[in-house]
């Protein structure tokens, strides 16, 4: 990032062509300190972006008129528990697994998000998920990491995006952590980018006299953090062809699938994206579609009841596609983007920010106040010259911690975990045991425990009436 400018007549007359000088009302009672906190903050915003922030929020209410239409997906080959990827997809995973073996694969875990919905007081990587060790969100990646690691002989690169707000205690719990049996070298932390909120009167919001409101720019301000940060030149440096994008919310995503990276070298694209079938019209998922008769994801939010209800000849949903969030980007087109400076479109929400008044009180308001903007990194999807979508099993791939309680909060997610792992064992042992934890050393899914199970003595002698904790020791040495 350039050296700001902390030039005060240059700013002020900046903001005043901007019609943002309400910013600088506190000028003459700021200390020397202040001051300076200040213009180092207003010369990191980029006000020639007003403009877009005000098309963003007129955008809101136009609703322009979408022609849409279903979108080809690699649907899953078996619907039969433990489930089978696509055809295709199963057949093109060497390709995948070789990419693993080259070094050629990095994995990308978005963790910037502020997991308000969650309300847990640090961030959400750090949520002591899983049911029996209660083993937190970032150590289940690393250990899943550590397990492609093992079967592959290489050590994919993890780049862990965070935001100002949780970068710091983030580091601190991996290194407190020992990176979780990682090599230190291996994990990579950078922080997203930051955007100013606007009010009603479509001012800049002040959080005090000398700072200015900034939030995250959404998880679509990967693609700009990776390059600012040095990151992009980073997978250039160790020759990666794909990055395989994950979000930290969902405990049961493969970091490095090899069958999803496979298909995404075979079909040459530029980005791929991993979706779940939707049966229920009303389930508040994006749904990738050809919009305009380009492949992209559109928000739940933008289809008709009617349209989202819509039946396709073989009784499903005809827009059935619900994207889970999950991406492979080949390095070529983060490149390019990069290259030619396209920035995705910015999305804006209207939220609680907390604001100081004009006569500098600090308000913390009731209900929506302002505008908030953000990047959505699917919005890349249409910029990109080829996308594959591959199916895959709900309850194998997504179980989000989102909500506080419900199906996406703990509680759903350990019935649903337990019932998930439960069923495995029933099916390998003749017996669901009454609480289950799998180490994700050992296995990445139901298929892989099952024939792991299927190859072990030591299984045959676990106590199916306890809890059962599946580790490396409970398999008496096969792993
Ligand atoms: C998102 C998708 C939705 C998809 C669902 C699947 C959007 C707008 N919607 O919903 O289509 O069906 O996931 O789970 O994304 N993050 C950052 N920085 C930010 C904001 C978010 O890193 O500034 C990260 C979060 O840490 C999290 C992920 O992005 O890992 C998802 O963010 P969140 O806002 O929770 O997405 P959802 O609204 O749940």
């Amino acid at each position: 990032m350039s050296e700001p400018a902390l030039d005060f007549a240059t700013t002020q007359s900046a903001l005043r062509a901007a019609g943002q000088e309400h910013v600088l009302a506190w000028w003459p009672e700021l200390s020397e300190r202040a001051r300076r906190r200040l213009l180092r903050q207003l010369a990191l915003v980029d006000l020639a972006r007003l403009p877009e922030m005000q098309a963003a929020i007129a955008a809101l209410g136009q609703g322009k008129p979408r022609v849409l239409s279903p979108a080809p997906v690699f649907e899953l080959a078996s619907r039969e528990f433990p489930y089978l990827a696509a055809d295709g997809a199963r057949a093109v995973a060497p390709l995948g697994e070789q990419a693993l073996r080259r070094g050629q694969v990095a994995c990308l875990l978005v963790a910037g998000g502020q997991g308000t919905r969650l309300g847990f007081p640090a961030p959400k990587g750090c949520y002591p998920l899983l049911p029996l060790t209660r083993r937190t969100l970032f150590e289940v990646f690393a250990r899943k990491l550590l397990r492609v690691s093992r079967e592959y002989g290489c050590t994919p690169p993890l780049y862990v995006m965070v935001s100002n707000q949780n970068e710091a205690e983030t580091r601190e719990f991996w290194a407190t952590h020992e990176y979780f049996g990682l090599p230190a070298e291996q994990v990579q932390f950078f922080a997203q980018g930051e955007m100013p909120a606007l009010d009603a009167a479509g001012k800049l919001v002040m959080e005090d006299k000398d700072r200015l409101f900034l939030g995250p720019d959404g998880h679509g301000g990967v693609l700009q953090a990776l390059r600012v940060k040095g990151m992009l030149a980073d997978l250039r440096r160790r020759g990666v062809r794909v990055v395989s994008y994950i979000q930290v919310d969902n405990a049961q995503i493969p970091p490095a699938d090899p069958a999803f990276l496979g298909l995404h070298l075979a079909e040459g694209a530029e980005v791929s994206l991993k979706v779940v079938r939707k049966d229920d019209p009303a389930e508040k998922v994006g749904i990738f579609c050809l919009d305009d008769g380009r492949p992209g994801i559109v928000e739940y939010t933008e289809f008709s009841a009617e349209q989202a209800a819509l039946r396709a000849q073989d009784g499903g949903l005809l827009y059935r596609a619900g994207s889970i969030a999950v991406h492979a980007f080949s390095v070529d087109f983060l490149n390019r983007l990069a290259d030619t400076g396209v920035d995705l479109p910015l999305h804006a929400a209207h939220k609680k920010v907390p604001f100081l008044s004009p006569d500098g009180i600090a308000v913390e308001p009731a209900g929506p106040n302002a505008w908030k903007f953000e990047r959505f990194v699917f919005d890349a999807i249409p910029l990109a010259g080829k996308v594959a979508a591959l199916e895959v099993p709900r309850d194998e791939q997504f179980l989000p911690l989102k909500n506080a309680d419900g199906p996406f909060g703990p509680d759903g997610f350990r019935a649903a975990y337990h019932a998930y792992w439960g069923r495995a064992v029933e099916l390998a042992l003749g017996k669901m045991p009454p609480a289950i934890e799998v180490d994700p050393l050992v296995a990445e899914n139901a298929r892989d425990l099952m024939e792991i199970i299927a190859r072990s003595p030591a299984a045959r002698r676990w106590d199916l009436n306890a809890p059962l904790l599946v580790t490396p020791e409970s398999l008496a040495g096969l792993i």
